[in-house]
């Protein structure tokens, strides 16, 4: 099949590349000429492990191409994907401006029949939306090319997004015709080798589902967030209720982690719109609203957890902290609504020093952060540590389960551990000589010398 994708983003990129990989024709095009400069010279912008391999392959190939010119991409291709953005507006909305503006341009150019499949996560409604627009704009050029609207949201998770992808749970189809339905079925043969994963339902069940989806998990965390503080205060363990519960098969262990809040490009915005497009229609939906603000006082937590703790001891003004993963999670190097950025710009407007290490999401981060003499990127945990009061995790990148405490500790000033998601041992910080607070948990003081350096 011929396919375009109208978006090079981490889902655009993903979706295009697999697709190839699948065999099908790809020409993915974006509005950022840099962006498709470098991807033609196979460079990937984004962090996403096994990403860049697929693409070159599928490149050299000649199955994947990129370009910013629209009407050789339309005359390229039968069926488009748009993964464009839809990120929150100034009040709390889905904003569609990067979709309407793609949906315009392929309007205006399209010269033949297309199918268009809406992958951004969109409000319910906005296939009907699309279609009038699409439709207004072919009738003012005075053409009548034939045209289908069908929704296919996305489900993929960043950091595995290519298995995602590739073995997908299921695939989400909201469709109107049978004819547009054999074409979906057919691009997505290839992925249902193994057992059928085709989900097929109405336009707006479909749009819906989406939401519905990154709802539940996001109730999943702010629940299991809710129930830390709770375990803190009657002296019980959170990770134990967690395992408690998830035993239960009804229940499960996915996405019952406590930590330091929900963050990146999908929970927070996907609430938050789902919560205004709700609120203007008039229907209650006080759970979602109870997430969000969960999440939001959660994302303040960690910083309360070493106020407190630095309360004794002068306070934070002059303090070094050594920050542990900046990416709102482990294995992508996405920035977007990171819990590592409310943190940062609290203990910044404390006056605290911050030694900041990730993996790969610095480089972002640093477009993000304002440079400031309070801020510093580290080449490795143990340059993070270097002068640190305490140190404070805050994305479980899987090296940070292994820290090379004997190189890190005598480096240190301070001797406090804060685990912002219950990565580490506590029995194991504390007999290091650290204090060790976290999530969910009571705080272990240590009373061991810090492996045998005596601290004043
Ligand atoms: N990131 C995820 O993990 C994920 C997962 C599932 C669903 N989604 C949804 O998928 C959509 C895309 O998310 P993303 O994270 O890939 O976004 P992104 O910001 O990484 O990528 C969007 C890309 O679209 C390009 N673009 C904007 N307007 C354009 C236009 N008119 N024509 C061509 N290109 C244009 C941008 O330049 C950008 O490269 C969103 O609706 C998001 O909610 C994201």
């Amino acid at each position: 099949m011929d396919i375009l994708v109208v978006g090079t983003g981490y889902v655009g990129l993903v979706t295009g590349t697999c697709m190839a990989e699948m065999g099908h024709k790809v020409i993915c095009i974006d509005i950022n000429k840099r962006k498709i400069d470098d991807l033609k010279q196979g460079k990937v912008p984004i962090f996403e492990p096994g990403l860049e391999e697929m693409l070159r392959r599928n490149q050299a190939a000649k199955r994947l191409h990129f370009s910013t010119d629209y009407d050789e991409a339309l005359a390229r291709s039968f069926v488009c994907f748009i993964t464009v953005d839809t990120p929150i507006s100034a009040e709390g909305t889905a904003n569609l401006s990067q979709l309407d503006a793609a949906l315009e341009t392929i309007a205006e150019k399209m010269v033949e029949k297309k199918i268009i499949v809406l992958k951004s996560t969109v409000p319910v409604g906005t296939a009907e939306h699309a279609k009038k627009l699409i439709s207004n704009i072919l009738e003012s050029r005075g053409v009548e090319i034939p045209f289908e609207v069908i929704s296919n949201p996305e489900f993929l998770k960043e950091g595995n997004a290519i298995n995602d992808c590739l073995k997908p749970d299921r695939v989400v189809i909201g469709v109107e015709s049978e004819e547009a339905l054999e074409i979906m079925r057919e691009i997505y043969a290839p992925f249902m080798i193994s057992r059928e994963r085709l989900i097929i339902m109405d336009i707006k069940s479909a749009e819906i589902t989406k939401y519905a989806a990154n709802m539940m998990l996001a109730l999943r965390i702010s629940f299991m967030n809710e129930l830390s503080e709770y375990c803190e205060k009657m002296d019980a363990n959170i990770d134990k209720v967690r395992l408690g519960i998830g035993s239960d098969h009804r229940i499960g262990y996915h996405f019952l982690y406590a930590g330091v809040g929900f963050g990146g490009s999908c929970l927070p915005k996907d609430i938050k719109a789902f919560k205004a497009h709700a609120e203007h229609n008039e229907i209650p939906v006080d759970i979602v609203s109870a997430i969000d603000a969960a999440n939001e006082r959660q994302k303040r937590k960690m910083f309360k957890k070493i106020k407190d703790y630095f309360s004794d001891l002068l306070g934070l003004k002059g303090k070094t902290f050594a920050i542990l993963g900046l990416s709102f999670k482990p294995d992508t190097d996405d920035m977007r609504e990171a819990p590592s950025l409310t943190l940062i710009d609290d203990l910044k407007k404390s006056g605290a020093f911050c030694r900041l290490f990730d993996p790969v999401a610095s480089a972002k981060a640093k477009e993000l952060l304002e440079p400031s003499p309070l801020i510093y990127f580290a080449e490795s945990e143990e340059d993070a540590a270097k002068g640190a009061d305490a140190i404070v995790l805050i994305t479980e990148w899987k090296q940070f389960r292994f820290l090379d405490f004997e190189k890190i500790i005598p480096s240190m000033k301070g001797r406090a551990f804060f685990d912002g998601r219950n990565q580490q041992n506590p029995e194991k910080i504390t007999q290091l000589g650290m204090d060790y607070i976290s999530i969910g948990k009571k705080t272990f003081f240590s009373n061991q010398p810090l492996l045998g350096i005596s601290h004043k």
